[in-house]
């Protein structure tokens, strides 16, 4: 299956009515719930997947720290996409470019951005049942098919039954590259709703979708444009639990790399806010830029009591003016 050639994020900022704008309305959005509609019946995105490290927990505080406007928003790190999501809801997004590392996850978005109903026949399937010796079964097909684009749809629904029901939500990989995360034992896991579905293919009609290493997602990013940097976490200790999103991982190396990029980004004009944890590797990797430190439950731990009590900085080369985030108007962004 061939996806439809991505659109250079320069033809997207050509354009003068975007899909976005057509629906745009005076309106306040609360930020409370996830599925929940607003008063003019938008239907209001949570992430499509369980993601480690993602960021939903951090949103009041991202959101605090945005830059005042930008042209095309950028999230070379996207995960779950917690952060861009939520500037949907809010109708702050005009343009935008995702990527991630993770080929299956980038599956996912391909597939609901151009094959939405193809997904959500799949999703229906019966055989999707929540007993582990059904979910072996299916991991097992989806590392059969791991990768193929001939069976892109496929592996997309396989990838969302499997991020649903297996061990909190993580994903992991054996050395030749098969997942191989254990059944997580959910009471009452859910696959998202047709409508919920259609809705995130709505909002990635505008978007580019990418696979890209970090350094290369950015590479068009020009002047007024906001780069969120969401990396994989620095250890806070050497014996911190850290999950490696890919086979490649992210080292002290990496996370050198990405500040270099964020160093090359002010150059070229463009807004830049990091999160990562609160080391002081980090600190001083980040010395010329605003740091602010924010509390958190970051950890991936079933323990509840376990999550508790991390500290998180968000890295922004800009001045921040904290504002009122609870609710905002489409006016003030598009
Ligand atoms: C902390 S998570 C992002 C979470 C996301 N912000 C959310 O809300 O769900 C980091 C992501 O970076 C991806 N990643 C790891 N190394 C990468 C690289 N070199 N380039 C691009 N993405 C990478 C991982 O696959 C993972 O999805």
């Amino acid at each position: 299956m061939q996806y439809q050639r991505s659109r250079n994020p320069t033809d997207l900022k050509c354009q003068t009515i975007s899909d976005f704008q057509h629906r745009r309305k005076r309106i306040v959005y609360s930020r409370e719930s996830s599925y929940s509609r607003c008063s003019e019946h938008w239907l209001m995105l949570k992430p499509l997947v369980k993601w480690a490290g993602g960021k939903r927990q951090l949103l009041s505080e991202l959101l605090d720290r945005l830059p005042k406007k930008w042209e095309t928003y950028y999230e070379p790190f996207v995960g779950g996409g917690a952060l861009l999501i939520e500037l949907y809801n809010k109708r702050m997004l005009k343009s935008a470019v995702i990527s991630d590392l993770n080929e299956e996850l980038i599956n996912l978005y391909h597939v609901v951005k151009n094959y939405p109903y193809e997904l959500v026949e799949m999703l229906n399937n019966t055989e999707f049942k929540n007993e582990k010796e059904t979910y072996l079964k299916l991991r097992e097909r989806f590392n059969e098919i791991i990768g193929n684009p001939k069976y892109s749809i496929e592996r997309a629904a396989l990838f969302l039954y499997l991020n649903k029901h297996c061990y909190n939500g993580l994903w992991r990989v054996n050395k030749s590259g098969k997942f191989n995360v254990p059944f997580g034992r959910y009471k009452n896991p859910s696959l998202p709703p047709k409508e919920h579905i259609l809705e995130f293919s709505n909002m990635l009609r505008n978007i580019e979708i990418l696979n890209l290493d970090f350094e290369e997602a950015v590479l068009s990013a020009c002047e007024g444009d906001f780069v969120y940097f969401d990396p994989p976490y620095q250890p806070v200790s050497e014996t911190a639990y850290f999950t490696d999103y890919t086979s490649g991982g992210f080292d002290y190396s990496e996370q050198k790399r990405l500040a270099k990029i964020c160093k090359k980004l002010t150059k070229k004009g463009v807004y830049v806010m990091v999160s990562n944890s609160n080391t002081d590797e980090i600190k001083e990797l980040y010395d010329d830029f605003h740091i602010f430190v924010v509390e958190a439950n970051r950890f991936i731990n079933s323990k509840a009591d376990r999550r508790k009590g991390a500290t998180e900085v968000i890295i922004t080369n800009y001045e921040v003016e904290r504002r009122e985030t609870n609710s905002c108007t489409l006016d003030v962004f598009i």
